[in-house]
Parts: structure tokens; C-alpha cells; sequence
């Protein structure tokens, strides 16, 4: 990430626009149930509000820096916090009940390592468990903010066809002016 959005991701604006708006909108409708996996959990905009949602929270981040600032954050010790990366889980399979992504594929340096992240979500997700994920469209804009840090858009257009093929099933979206939500259920293990 780039200084931008290191203060913006660390911003007090942007807690409170994922705990009023956003993790509203995507948890809508789906139920978390009592083990989350917050992958890509930054600086912890969303943590406090998964942690008020459901029992357990694993909070997985790859940056360091993010990492010791989400555990000073996490005075409450409620969030377990993990350094790792999302497209290698350091979790056994089925392990969650739910896993969110929120701004956190379009980081991937391709779309192999998106697939590849997807596929670990569904690999770790109890059958039946919920993957829901926010991201932001490709325009102009965006590719501006991200100037010397990572931009690979996860586009709408193919997110049904790459949560089928990483094993989700069930999959919805809802694409706004500039940003989309995604939820999917993993499929049924025989
Ligand atoms: C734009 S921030 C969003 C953070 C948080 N989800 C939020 O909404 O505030 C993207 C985060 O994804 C993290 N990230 C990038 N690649 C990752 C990977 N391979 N595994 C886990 N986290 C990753 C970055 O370090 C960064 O903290």
C-alpha cells in the first residue's frame, strides 16, 4: 500500500464508514455465524464490528506494520491476529464458519494469486460457510490512488465464474456506482 491509503485505511473516517455502512451492506442477509476469518484486516476498520457480529474473530494480515498496530488496537483481546498471507492460510481446512475480504483482491499482484486466495477461502470455510467480500471498480480514479502501490482489479463481470471454479456456490453480487459487494456459500463436501 502506498502512504495514501495507509492513512486512509487508518483513518477514524473510514472505521466508521465499515461499521455504518459497509460491513452493514455486505454482511446483509447472510449469517457469520461464530468463527469469522477476516482476511486482510489492515488496520482494523472492520474488526470491532465483526467482533460485536459473532463469538470468534481471526484477524489475518500480511503487512507487519499493520500487524503490531492491530494488536495494540485489540486491548480487548477479542481478535485472535494473525500474520500470514491469504493466498497460503496458515488454518487446517474448515476451520471458519464465515471469511470476509473487504478491499483486500484487488491487492493481489495477479489473477492467478486472486484465484488462489479465493480457492484458500474455500478450503478453510466449514461446508455451508459464508465467504462475502467488498471491492472497488477499475476506473481512473483508482488507478491514481494506487500509484506506487498494488492495483489488479477483481472485476463483477467474472466473479460468479471464479468463486464457482474456487468452490463456492450460491454466489450474489451487488455492483453500486463505484463498488460492488459479493457473498457465496461453499459447497457441500461429500
Ligand atoms: C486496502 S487494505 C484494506 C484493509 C481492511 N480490510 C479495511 O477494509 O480497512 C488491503 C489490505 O490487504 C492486505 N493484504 C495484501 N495482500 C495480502 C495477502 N496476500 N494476504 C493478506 N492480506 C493482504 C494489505 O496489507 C492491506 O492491509
Amino acid at each position: 500500500m502506498n502512504a495514501l491509503e495507509h492513512f486512509f485505511c487508518s483513518s477514524s473516517f473510514w472505521r466508521c464508514f465499515c461499521e455504518r455502512k459497509m460491513l452493514p451492506w455486505v454482511l446483509a442477509g447472510n449469517r457469520p455465524g461464530e468463527h469469522v476469518l477476516e482476511i486482510g484486516a489492515g488496520y482494523g476498520a472492520g474488526t470491532r464490528y465483526l467482533e460485536n457480529s459473532c463469538a470468534r474473530v481471526t484477524a489475518l494480515e500480511y503487512d507487519p506494520r499493520s500487524v503490531l498496530r492491530l494488536k495494540r488496537r485489540n486491548n480487548r483481546g477479542l481478535a485472535n491476529v494473525v500474520c500470514g498471507d491469504g493466498t497460503k492460510l496458515p488454518f487446517a481446512a474448515a476451520t471458519f464458519t464465515s471469511a470476509t475480504a473487504m478491499l483486500v483482491l484487488h491487492h493481489l499482484k495477479s489473477e492467478e494469486q486472486q484465484n488462489q486466495m479465493l480457492a484458500e477461502a474455500a478450503r478453510v470455510l466449514r461446508p455451508g460457510g459464508v465467504f462475502v467480500g467488498f471491492e472497488i471498480l477499475d476506473s481512473r480514479l483508482n488507478r491514481v490512488i494506487h500509484v506506487g502501490s498494488t492495483f489488479t482489479p477483481f472485476a463483477p463481470e467474472g466473479t460468479i465464474r471464479r468463486l464457482t471454479a474456487a468452490g463456492f456456490g450460491n454466489v450474489s453480487m451487488d455492483v453500486r456506482s463505484a463498488a460492488f459487494r459479493f457473498s457465496a456459500t461453499k459447497g457441500r463436501v461429500e
